[in-house]
């Protein structure tokens, strides 16, 4: 166990996986419920969110702060991640969380490691696009902080709407233990979805940034006066998104929010979802069209 320096806090940080698992079976011997909020740190309020949830659901509540390397690609972020450990701690403790588990990557993936997993079928679309290794490595990690810390609820963000539907996969396929609870996405109050990368943003980028949510809005507003045709919808979408300069659409889909199939006209539940580079960096919003 680490110690920490200030006496008064309230969160126990772990960073071995045998004393997690023992502190997980302690509070299951006292029956006591155990929340997970698995995260990569550099907490904002979407996070948050998710952990206020896990805090009235459950008895104890674990969050997990590891920057999972099996999810980045070689040309991505992995490095440059933003940061932000004793400020992630002080939120932690302000709102009551019982323990932080912080792994190194060494103790996740030792020398030798050679264990992955593989959701198919819902993991080539979208995102696992243009980040082939992305699902592999969300599924391996969550797998095994599930092994781990044991939870009764896990706690995923609507934000990672591909995400959360790999994971739900995941727990059903293979039987698992554990209730996927999902949380609607926390947006700032300008519209712009919050996420960690946001504070790659410099003050002009942000602004261009708008562009994701705006456009969202704008296909709902139209959405909502009747307009199905996914082709115009896709067009006026892509169209708003362009005429702000400094932005690389990297896709635009309206599909089926279970398989990520592509829509041509918006019928039943309908998935919009966006990744558009924004200088630096690459940033994801959605909406759902609930049945019209
Ligand atoms: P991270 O990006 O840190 O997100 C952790 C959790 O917070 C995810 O479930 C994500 O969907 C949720 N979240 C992030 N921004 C949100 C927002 N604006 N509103 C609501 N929820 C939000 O997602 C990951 O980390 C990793 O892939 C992880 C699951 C931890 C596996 O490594």
């Amino acid at each position: 166990m680490i110690e920490t320096k200030n006496s008064t806090r309230r969160v126990t940080v772990i960073s071995s996986i045998s004393e997690m698992k023992e502190i997980s079976q302690s509070f299951q011997k006292q029956n006591l419920t155990i929340g997970l909020v698995p995260t990569m740190g550099c907490l904002h309020e979407g996070h948050l969110s998710l952990i206020k949830k896990s805090l009235e659901s459950c008895d104890k509540t674990v969050v997990s702060i590891f920057v999972n390397p099996t999810q980045f690609g070689p040309k991505e972020d992995l490095e440059s991640y933003p940061r932000q450990f004793e400020n992630d701690i002080e939120k932690l403790d302000e709102i009551g969380v019982d323990i932080l588990f912080h792994p190194s990557k060494e103790e996740m993936y030792p020398t030798g490691y050679k264990t992955f997993v593989e959701v198919k079928n819902i993991t080539e679309q979208l995102c696992g696009k243009s980040r082939p290794d992305l699902f592999q490595g969300v599924a391996t990690v969550v797998l095994k902080l599930f092994n781990i810390v044991q939870p009764y609820n896990a706690f995923f963000g609507e934000k990672d709407w591909q995400q959360l539907a790999v994971i739900e996969t995941l727990v059903k396929d293979i039987n698992l233990d554990v209730a996927i609870i999902r949380v609607p996405l926390v947006r700032e109050n300008d519209g712009l979805a919050m996420s960690s990368r946001n504070r790659y943003l410099s003050v002009q980028e942000r602004q261009t940034a708008l562009s994701l949510s705006r456009s969202l809005q704008k296909a709902q507003d139209h959405i909502r006066q009747g307009i199905t045709s996914v082709k115009i919808i896709s067009n006026l979408i892509q169209q708003n998104i362009l005429e702000t300069e400094g932005t690389k659409i990297d896709y635009i889909s309206i599909c089926d929010p279970l398989s990520f199939k592509e829509k041509e006209q918006i019928r039943g539940r309908t998935l919009i979802a966006l990744a558009v580079k924004v200088g630096p960096s690459r940033l994801i919003d959605n909406c759902i069209i609930e049945e019209i």
